[in-house]
Formats: C-alpha cells, structure tokens, sequence
C-alpha cells in the first residue's frame, strides 16, 4: 500500500463531512446515471437501521474528528421518512462533534407531495434544501422525463424558501433545439426565486441512459460545441449579473453561501458516504503513516442491504489512493473552481508543490495560451480555461 509521509496536515485539525446516498426514486429520468432506483415497496424501518448501523462503523474510523457538513443525496431523498434522517442527524451530532455552523443538505424533487414533507425535514435537523427543478418550460420537462410543471415546482420552491433560510435549485440548459433567448427567459424566470444559491448544468448524455440509446439512433441532436459556449457564457453574464458569479463551473453562489459540502470534494477533503453505491475517501493514521483511502460501497441497494445486515457494512471496495492519484484529483477538482488551487494548502496535503505532480512545459503553455493562472498563490482556470477544462488537464497530466 502507497502510504503518504507522516507530514500531511494532521487529521485531527481536518474536519470531515458525510454523505448519506437514499437510492430510490419514483421514476428513472431518461438523463440520469446516478446510483437510483425505482421498487414497489420500501421497507424504511429496515433502511433506517442499516444506515445507521453503517454510520456506526464509519464513527469508529473517524472518531474524534469534527463533522462540518452532511448531504442527503440520492437518487430522491425527500422521498426518505424524515424520521430516518432526524434519526441519522441525531446519531451524527452525539457521536462526533459538530460546530453551531453544521451545514445539513437534503436533495429533493419539487413536487406538492414532497413539499408537503419540508416542514418535517426542518424539524428534523435539515437546515438547506436543494431542489431538482430543471426546467421552467414545461415541454422541456416532459422531454427530461420530470412529472412536476414549471408552475409546481416553483411553488415548491417557495415552500422550500419559507422553511429553510438555505436552498438552491437545479436547472439543466443545453436542451435540443434551446435557443439563448429561449434559455435567458427561463433563467430570467428562475432568477425571481433563487435564495443564495443555484446550480446550472449542461445537459450531458451518459452512457447507459435512455437519453443515450436515443440520441445515438439520431432522435435529438444536442447543440454544437459553439452554440453550448454561448449558452455556459450566458449563464455565466446572466448569473454574474445578479449577484451569483459561479465558483464552480455549473455552481453559482451569493459570495459565502458556496456548499460547504461540495467544496469538501472539490478541495481534496475528508469525506465519509454511507449507503448503496456511496464513496468515501480518508486519510487515515495506520503504523505511524497517514494514508489516504477510497471507501466504495455496494451499489445495489438489495446487495447493500444485505451486507449490512449481515457485516454492519456495505463496502465493495477499500483501496488505497497513491500519491501520485491524490495530487491528480485535487488538481481535477480544484480547477472546478474560479478561485482554483490554495498551492499552499495543495502542498501540505501531496507534501510537494503543484509544479512537481504535473507537466511544467504544459503548465508553462497553459498559462501563456490564457487557459490558467496563477495569483496569489493560487492556481486556476480562467474563463475560458473553464471551459476547456477537460483539454486542460490532459495537457497538465500527460
Ligand atoms: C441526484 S439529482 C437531484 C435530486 C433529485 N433526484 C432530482 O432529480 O430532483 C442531481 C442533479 O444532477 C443533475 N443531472 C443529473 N443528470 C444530469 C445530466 N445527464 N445532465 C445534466 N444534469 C444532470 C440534475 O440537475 C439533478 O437535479
Ligand atoms: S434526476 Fe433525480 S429523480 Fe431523476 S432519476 Fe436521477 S436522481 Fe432520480
């Protein structure tokens, strides 16, 4: 196993934060390739105690550390009995310690009946709520394969605001055929309900969807890799304007509303995932070296299930991440974000400058082509380094 040096930043100062997948859904989305499922029937009492169980054996793995955030993620966890995630946020609080500013996310899909369910969630502990809306045109919805209208899931999103101080909404843009103005209405639109935080994505067609199968038999086209610039550039215009710059490519915040949660994963931070298909990853103090290591469990639900009924725990895999892979994802992640790489920060956690883990003569190019740069001591995409990012890191990495 590839240990890290025993001078990485120790543990006990590095706060961790958790994730908590629910795998269900009521409907498969044609575009989606997360880990979610559609079942008949779903035995909550039985979920609610296996994931506890697995929260338990991770507390042994981390003990002592502070928890900063907690993310109920999914498939469609508004469709969880919020007993089980009060009961989840109880067992989190008194078993590891947690500050006044314990940032607690659950997803959700803007539906009347799950709006119902927002009062429920707040009791339980859930102190930010982030909305699937996705589209504010409703023959846009049905193309995605949603069952909620534009005119639910705006309603929703005011439940959403009169229960929690923190919410944020998905919209998916780059549709077939969506012209800017088209698209600028739409936001223009969702601009009137946004809170603090919104997030943009491009719609991106994954292999085994049903999206997939359907645009390789040539049902839609998606727009051209110009019409798509335009579409990112006038998000970034339109978003900027209202007082929500991106500080991630697809993610946009009033400035000190970022998620604190997903800047774990995009700041090469501690993380613990609990529940079918979750990663995890960890430094962790094994012989008097940390190592740092990736944590998968199983993906399907029943399989997970059983695992943890039998074990205490769902792992399908624990391995080691190398050196070499850890410096390889900060710089992925981190160039996510406009404020890029803390260099100081990605030192002490790869125990060697930005400049040793990748191509200097590509750096070098990067920055003169006007695709990234380095200010006070950090490291980051420009505008259009962004978007190129994929190009980028080839570059950087080869
Ligand atoms: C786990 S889902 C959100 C929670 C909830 N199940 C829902 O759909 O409302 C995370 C988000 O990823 C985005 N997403 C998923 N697949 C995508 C794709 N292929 N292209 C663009 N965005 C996608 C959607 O905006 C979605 O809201
Ligand atoms: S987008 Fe959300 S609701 Fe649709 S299948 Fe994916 S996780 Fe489920």
């Amino acid at each position: 196993m590839t240990a890290m040096t025993a001078s990485m930043e120790p543990l006990a100062g590095e706060p961790i934060a958790i994730y908590v997948h629910w795998p269900f859904c009521h409907s498969k989305c044609p575009y989606c390739d997360f880990n979610s499922h559609v079942r008949e029937s779903i035995d909550h009492a039985h979920w609610r105690s296996a994931l506890l169980r697995e929260l338990d054996h991770f507390a042994e793995e981390t003990a002592g550390r502070r928890v900063s955030s907690i993310f109920f993620g999914g498939g469609t966890p508004s469709l969880m009995q919020p007993e089980t995630v009060a009961a989840l946020i109880e067992r989190i609080r008194s078993t590891w310690p947690t500050g006044a500013d314990l940032e607690i996310t659950l997803e959700a899909n803007p539906t009347s009946v799950e709006a119902a369910r927002f009062a429920a969630f707040a009791d339980a502990g859930v102190n930010r709520v982030s909305l699937g809306v996705q589209s504010l045109d409703d023959a846009a919805l049905k193309f995605l394969g949603r069952h909620h209208s534009a005119r639910e899931a705006l309603e929703a999103v005011e439940i959403a605001r009169r229960h929690f101080r923190r919410y944020s909404f998905d919209m998916i843009y780059g549709l077939p055929d969506q012209s800017i103005a088209a698209w600028g209405d739409e936001l223009r639109s969702a601009l009137r309900h946004v809170g603090e935080h919104v997030s943009a994505y491009q719609l991106t067609i994954e292999p085994g969807t049903v999206f997939h199968a359907r645009h390789r038999r040539g049902a839609f086209d998606l727009p051209s890799d110009d019409d798509a610039g335009s579409l990112y550039e006038e998000t970034q215009r339109m978003l900027r304007e209202a007082g929500l710059p991106a500080y991630e490519i697809s993610n946009h915040a009033r400035p000190g509303s970022e998620s604190r949660h997903n800047l774990t994963y995009w700041t090469g931070g501690d993380w613990i995932g609990i529940g079918p298909g979750a990663h995890g990853r960890l430094c962790r103090s094994r012989d008097g070296e940390i190592e740092r290591v990736e944590f998968r469990q199983l993906r399907k639900p029943e399989q997970w299930l059983a695992a943890v009924e039998s074990v205490g725990l769902g792992t399908e895999a624990i391995e080691p991440v190398s050196a070499q892979d850890f410096a390889e994802e900060m710089l992925m992640m981190g160039l996510r974000l406009t404020a890029g790489i803390d260099k100081a920060r990605f030192q002490r956690r790869t125990n060697r400058p930005i400049e040793e883990w990748v191509d200097a003569d590509a750096l070098r190019d990067l920055i003169a082509w006007g695709l990234l740069e380095q200010t006070e001591g950090r490291l980051r995409a420009t505008s259009s380094g962004l978007q190129r990012l994929n190009a980028v890191l080839g570059r950087l990495l080869s």
